[in-house]
């Protein structure tokens, strides 16, 4: 497929500096967890790629682990920033991760330095890159030392195989205890990935003050909760969604509590005249601290609609205060484990 990108696209000034580095990430990034994976990509999910970056998206988001099967992802997205997008990796951020159960024995998942250092490798070698923008521990490990886990980190940096260096689903005291690890290997925490969105607020109680106290940017992931936050589940599950995949949305969320609170937060969106979606990207901006809402797609459709989120991202008070009022938590954090240390 030839691409050529759209001259334009600098022209959305969608672009947020991430904590207190010198470092600019889009306010929308792409992440390719879902839909991006398999032995040949799908040509809509290529045409995204293409899409969003026509439409100012820089960043791309992957871990060792997306697929199916592990890794595909980053197999497929490597065959992409290796051709048609290799005159523009100097425009581009990649971001990778490892932390959860990549191959088998005990060096194959958590925080040692020997997993940590074997999996960018193979990262690397399946984008075919020299490097990856940002590299993150992608969780907790309570049994590994968190030394150890920085030290893997810092040789990343060290060895010109990460730029920037990141967290996943860190509590704020274990955030705080990594930044001071890393910054005495002489670098900096650049970025934390959390999960937020309307329906799972845990970073609101003390994380999101503490990744601004240590100017440390933010990316909240699945803010959409996996497309919960469309109207696509009021009258019944679609064949084509996520909820009817058995992958990581079970059916079970599908709840007559949480289809309430959606039927009237889309009554507020629509006097703002945005879909849910567009309405839970934006609000999940509204946070200085949040530099970027890491969203998956499965069409273009989808990634237009999210993309245009950024045209409305201001919120009167009175909007806030009724948003709040069914914006309450559904038990829908399948990271929370990795965050309760
Ligand atoms: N660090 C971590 O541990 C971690 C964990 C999870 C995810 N992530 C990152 O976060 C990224 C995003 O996660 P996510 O896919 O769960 O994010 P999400 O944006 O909350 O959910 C994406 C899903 O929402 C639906 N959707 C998207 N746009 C829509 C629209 N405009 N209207 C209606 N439905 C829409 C689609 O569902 P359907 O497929 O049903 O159409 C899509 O697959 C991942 O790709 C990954 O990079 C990181």
């Amino acid at each position: 497929m030839s691409y050529t990108p759209n001259p334009k696209r600098y022209s959305y000034n969608n672009f947020k500096r991430c904590g207190d580095s010198g470092l600019d990430l889009p306010q929308i990034t792409l992440g390719l967890w879902h839909n991006f994976g398999g032995k040949i990509i799908k040509s809509e999910s290529k045409k995204m790629i293409f899409r969003a970056f026509d439409r100012g998206v820089t960043h791309f988001d992957l871990a060792n682990n997306y697929g199916p099967p592990y890794g595909s992802a980053e197999s497929n997205f490597g065959k992409i920033i290796s051709h048609e997008l290799k005159k523009y990796r100097d425009e581009i951020l990649v971001s990778t991760k490892a932390g959860y159960d990549m191959w088998p024995g005990p060096y194959g998942e958590w925080g040692s330095k020997k997993y940590i250092t074997a999996s960018l490798d193979q990262s690397l070698n399946r984008m075919k890159l020299d490097y990856v923008d940002i590299f993150y521990s992608h969780r907790f490990d309570p049994n590994t030392p968190l030394e150890e886990t920085a030290d893997a980190l810092h040789r990343a940096v060290h060895q010109g195989k990460a730029l920037y260096i990141g967290i996943s689903s860190y509590s704020s005291k274990q955030t705080i205890k990594m930044n001071k690890l890393l910054k005495q290997r002489g670098i900096k925490c650049l970025i934390h990935q959390p999960s937020y969105s309307m329906i799972n607020r845990w970073i609101e109680k003390d994380l999101l003050k503490t990744l601004k106290k240590l100017g440390i940017g933010c990316i909240a992931f699945s803010p959409l909760a996996q497309g919960m936050l469309s109207d696509k589940y009021i009258k019944k599950i679609p064949t084509t969604s996520r909820a009817n995949e058995n992958s990581s949305l079970s059916p079970k969320l599908i709840t007559k509590s949480y289809k309430e609170k959606i039927i009237n937060l889309k009554k507020i969106a629509s006097k703002r005249n945005q879909t849910i979606s567009q309405m839970a990207l934006s609000w999940i901006l509204r946070h200085q601290e949040v530099t970027s809402a890491l969203i998956g797609a499965r069409t273009i459709k989808q990634l237009d609609e999210c993309l245009d989120s950024l045209n409305n991202l201001n919120f009167t008070k009175k909007e806030l205060k009724s948003i709040d009022k069914f914006a309450k938590e559904e038990d829908i954090n399948l990271w929370s484990a990795s965050s309760k240390n």
